[in-house]
């Protein structure tokens, strides 16, 4: 009898646990924030220029908050096509990520989406539309997550996205890529090396703006500044530069690692990179510049102290930056260890192709939509081998899940770092594992635009995840016209 009233009394306090939980998620969900998605105008070498933003109200771009809390957001769409946002880097339910016809349908014109999940990670993310070419219209914002834990927290906190710029539409880039005999007006020799650039961009932007009129941060003689830097590019490799001052990587992707020092850091296609720098006593004006691979163009910020005299930059560097290598991935080891030491029970193999001349570019021999995907089971030590066969590199990125970098060239690196996003050079591989701990259909791509667009994605699915319909309309061809992406 005593036992039974004690088994009850134990189920009346889980149940009512439960119940609170349940009501504090209502009551959380009740008061969001909101982002919109919009048009805006910015000034691009003395050209007015069209562009998306994603903006809360009081024209904030994209969004900050604390590990442990939900991310509460209202998305609503102010502009005037479809669009589908992703939430780069984060580790989040699959039916959050805004991927078109594989976890979510478009939002279209006028209409909003809920988003509610709990932000589990703290660093430097960001957000981008994962529709059409949206994102070389500059649908991209930052998405920043503090953690009260920080050892860094006392840093003065300086976001730094780079965009490549183009006054072209995007679409017509792309065809004339498909079709390089009609290329004429997109071809300017001068301005890129062959393979490692396919697009030749009007301006390279920090935050929004080149270097005829960077924006200008105030910082105070022997403060500590974090500069959170985004490559939000749609094909740009970049180069950062912290000129005089001396830098201190201390994040990528998100995820601390050992410090490096340095002057000059390699930041791919979609891949973040925090960097300490301490401002002199003497104080003075510092740019923070990023130099496009292949190219002269180059973006950056100034960061200055009181009265400093900021000096004017040109958007050409001397010299042509050359291509992003292995050297700095193999000096980067993640602060804390985070995978458990196991061995790997599924591997899978994804080959990178492509041809310059139809402009197809593949994974495993299979475009985008018409993919067969590779399948993982939950509980899973999954190791990706990506062994890239073409001659420019793939940044190559997976979604919902956080994989460390375990082998390059075949050498095995024993602690490498954590990321979302890798930069796989020409005919290279390299290895990543992961523990597969959240079921779904889960993007697996190239981050360069063009070659999304071009067929170098797939998806990596959980086995036994119900697939929604339209997802497996679209991989069959299946999706109507009507309704296809
Ligand atoms: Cu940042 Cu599937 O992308
Ligand atoms: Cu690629």
């Amino acid at each position: 009898m005593k036992f039974k009233f004690r088994k009850s009394l134990f189920l009346v306090i889980i149940i009512s646990a439960f119940m609170v939980f349940a009501a504090c998620k209502e009551k959380l969900k009740r008061s969001p924030k909101t982002i919109r998605a919009v048009y805006e105008t910015i000034v691009v070498n003395g050209k007015k220029a069209r562009v998306f933003n994603l903006v809360q109200p009081g024209g904030r771009r994209g969004f900050s908050g604390k590990k442990g809390d939900y991310f509460n957001v209202i998305l609503k769409n102010d502009t005037d096509v479809p669009i589908s946002i992703h939430w780069h880097g984060l580790i989040l339910p699959n039916d959050q990520d805004g991927v078109p016809y594989v976890t979510q349908l478009p939002i279209k014109p006028g209409e909003t989406r809920h988003y509610f999940y709990k932000l589990k990670q703290a660093g430097t993310y960001w957000m981008h539309s994962h529709y059409k070419f949206h994102e070389q219209k500059l649908m991209s914002a930052p998405f920043i997550i503090k953690d009260p834990n920080d050892p860094y927290k006392k840093d003065k906190n300086i976001v730094v996205m780079l965009q490549g710029f183009t006054f072209a539409d995007p679409e017509e880039i792309f065809q004339h890529l498909r079709h390089p005999e009609t290329a004429d007006i997109f071809s300017s020799p001068a301005m890129h090396m062959k393979d490692l650039n396919d697009v030749t961009f009007d301006a390279m932007l920090a935050n929004r703006h080149t270097l005829q009129n960077p924006k200008i941060y105030k910082v105070k003689p022997g403060q500590t500044v974090r500069l959170r830097m985004i490559n939000a590019a749609s094909a740009s490799n970049f180069w950062v530069d912290t000129g005089s001052l001396e830098g201190r990587a201390i994040a990528v992707d998100g995820n601390d690692i050992q410090p490096i020092k340095d002057r000059k850091f390699q930041i791919a296609i979609a891949q973040r990179m925090d960097i300490e720098v301490i401002i002199p006593k003497e104080g003075g004006a510092f740019p923070i510049l990023a130099q496009a691979e292949g190219t002269r163009q180059r973006a950056g910020v100034i960061l200055a102290t009181r009265g400093a005299a900021v000096p004017r930059l040109s958007e050409l560097a001397d010299t042509v930056a050359p291509a992003l290598n292995d050297d700095q991935e193999l000096r980067l080891h993640p602060l804390k260890k985070t995978l458990p030491d196991r061995p790997v029970t599924t591997v899978l193999n994804y080959s990178l192709e492509g041809s310059m001349k139809n402009y197809i570019w593949t994974m495993n021999k299979q475009a985008w939509p018409l993919i067969d995907p590779l399948k993982i089971k939950e509980g899973d030590r999954v190791e990706m081998i990506y062994t890239n066969n073409t001659n420019m590199s793939h940044p190559m990125h997976f979604h919902g899940h956080v994989f460390q970098v375990t082998s390059i060239d075949g050498k095995p690196i024993s602690d490498g770092p954590m990321r979302d996003t890798i930069l796989v050079l020409p005919h290279s591989t390299k290895k990543i594992i992961y523990d597969a701990d959240n079921p779904g259909i889960w993007m697996n791509h190239c981050h360069v635009l063009y070659h999304m667009a071009a067929g170098m994605m797939t998806t990596t699915n959980y086995e036994n995840y119900k697939a929604p319909v339209f997802y497996k309309k679209l991989i069959h061809g299946w999706l109507k016209e009507s309704e296809a992406p």
